[in-house]
């Protein structure tokens, strides 16, 4: 006491300043000795990711569970291909819907249609977002001193969308987002000067540019920035799940229940997107046998020969055999894939063209049947004869200018594209 009042102002603050300090850095310490490591993160991870979700599951606290709809109990319900994590078949494809633009209103909305729900009553149909969204009926307007007749319009459109593998997720999470506007800078220039020489089959890849300024990376539509955004959006959407980003829909409404209690802690949320962030990356797995270890070398060769690498580029951002530039494109083709209704008013200009897609990264690729956005290819041929639009120059190169014995070359690379696997796996073996 005596010290203390002995010491001048300048000293106590010092000592309480010091005091301070030294707490913060017990707490930190403390907080460091009991935070979970990623091994236990992602341990229990995997466990959520695999857990079989039920109506009041006593795993969700206070929230009610599954549901009320939801499209599976489970994340690996869908995601099952090669390993925990994998890609889907299309029995658990998701029936997403958009509402087009139209002359009562100009924006785009998406929702989607749940496959189940935890009682009967509650399931969602078609007809529900039809009646949400009716029919605008057409009739007769003046424009200027014309009659015109307009047709009816229905503004809503059903898709079926295919589950993506997670494998290398975090790798994707950690590409920035200059390295995919740099890469698509670099296409807008190959293109031009392509041009100058009288090519115009040139690729260029529009980078989804989110609200918030950030490019979105993640889902067909490259609509979401990172994994962690996707997994609260897949927890409530797919499980129904509600969780501190996003809340369980609410039946037949097709939009977020703000009400609902939270299904799920942020421990929860946190382990189950770090074991989506570690899974591990695919694997290019060449052959012993030396006939086959060619081939693929070859396939490779030809792969970039044609033109794929175009959009599908072998390394992106420092993560190497990607093979996707991260960017949409339009490779609809109107005799298969394409998405040819056209709104009744144009786009809104910061949302991507209906048949635009990202293109996907192919790593895997050879666990990852079957194919495109809505699961309509089988099989690699089929998805590569199915690239119209902007990738048609490929395909007809695939089809007409190269060697039947080049085509199975190149069909033999894609299959040695591999789901991660603790197998005979030689990471990248092929030199670039
Ligand atoms: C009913 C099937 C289904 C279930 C269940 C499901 N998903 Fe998915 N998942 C999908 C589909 C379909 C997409 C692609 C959606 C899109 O692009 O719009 C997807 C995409 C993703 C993506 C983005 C992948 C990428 O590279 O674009 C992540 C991350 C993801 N899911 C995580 C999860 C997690 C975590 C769970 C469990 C809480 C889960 N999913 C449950 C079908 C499912
Ligand atoms: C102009 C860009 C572009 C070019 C060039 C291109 N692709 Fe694609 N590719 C895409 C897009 C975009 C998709 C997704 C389309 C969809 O889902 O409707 C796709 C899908 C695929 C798929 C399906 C993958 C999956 O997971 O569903 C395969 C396989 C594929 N491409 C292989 C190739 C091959 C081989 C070539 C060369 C002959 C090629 N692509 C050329 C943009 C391109």
């Amino acid at each position: 006491m005596k010290l203390w009042q002995k010491c001048d102002r300048r000293r106590r603050v010092f000592c309480i300043a010091g005091a301070l300090v030294m707490l913060w850095g017990v707490t930190q310490g403390f907080a460091w000795l009991i935070a979970p490591s990623e091994q236990e993160l992602r341990a229990e991870g995997r466990e959520l990711f695999i857990h079989e979700w039920a109506p009041n599951d006593p795993l969700s606290g206070e929230g009610d569970g599954l549901g009320p709809v939801f499209n599976a109990n489970s994340c690996v319900a869908c995601h099952a291909q090669g390993g925990v994590g994998g890609a889907g078949e299309n029995k658990h494809n998701v029936r997403a819907f958009s509402v087009l633009p139209n002359r009562n209103d100009s924006n785009l909305y998406g929702g989607v249609v749940h496959a189940n729900a935890t009682a009967e009553h509650l399931l969602e149909t078609d007809e529900q977002v039809q009646r949400q969204f009716p029919i605008i009926p057409g009739g007769v307007t003046v424009i200027g001193n014309c009659q015109v007749r307009l047709e009816d319009f229905n503004p809503v459109e059903f898709e079926e969308i295919n589950t993506p593998a997670l494998f290398g997720a975090g790798l994707i999470d950690g590409i920035s987002d200059w390295s995919i506007r740099k890469n698509a800078w670099g296409q807008s220039l190959t293109a031009l000067g392509k041009e100058f020489q009288g090519d115009f089959d040139a690729t260029m890849g529009k980078v989804r540019v989110l609200p918030d300024g950030r490019v979105g990376k993640f889902g067909w539509k490259a609509q979401f920035a990172t994994v962690e955004e996707f997994v609260a959006t897949a927890c409530a959407v797919e499980v129904g799940l509600s969780n501190s980003y996003r809340r369980q829909d609410q039946p037949g409404k097709f939009k977020a229940d703000e009400n609902a209690e939270y299904d799920m802690t942020s421990r929860q949320f946190d382990s189950l997107t770090t074991f989506c962030l570690t899974l591990e990356r695919p694997e290019l797995i060449m052959p012993r046998d030396s006939r086959e270890y060619s081939a693929i070398v070859r396939g490779r060769q030809v792969f970039s020969e044609i033109g794929c690498a175009e959009c599908h580029t072998p390394d992106l951002g420092g993560v190497k055999g990607l093979y996707s530039d991260l960017c949409l494109h339009n490779i609809s083709d109107p005799d298969h894939n394409g998405y040819v209704r056209e709104p009744e008013v144009p786009m809104p200009s910061n949302v991507p063209g209906l048949a635009d897609w990202k293109t996907p990264p192919l790593w895997g690729v050879a666990d990852s049947a079957p194919y495109l956005h809505d699961g309509s290819s089988p099989t690699l041929e089929d998805a590569i004869e199915k690239h119209g639009g902007d990738a048609k120059h490929t395909r007809e190169k695939y089809l007409k200018s190269i060697s039947v014995t080049d085509r199975g070359n190149l069909i033999a690379f894609l299959k040695a594209l591999r789901a991660p696997s603790n197998g005979n796996a030689i990471e990248q073996a092929v030199e670039d």
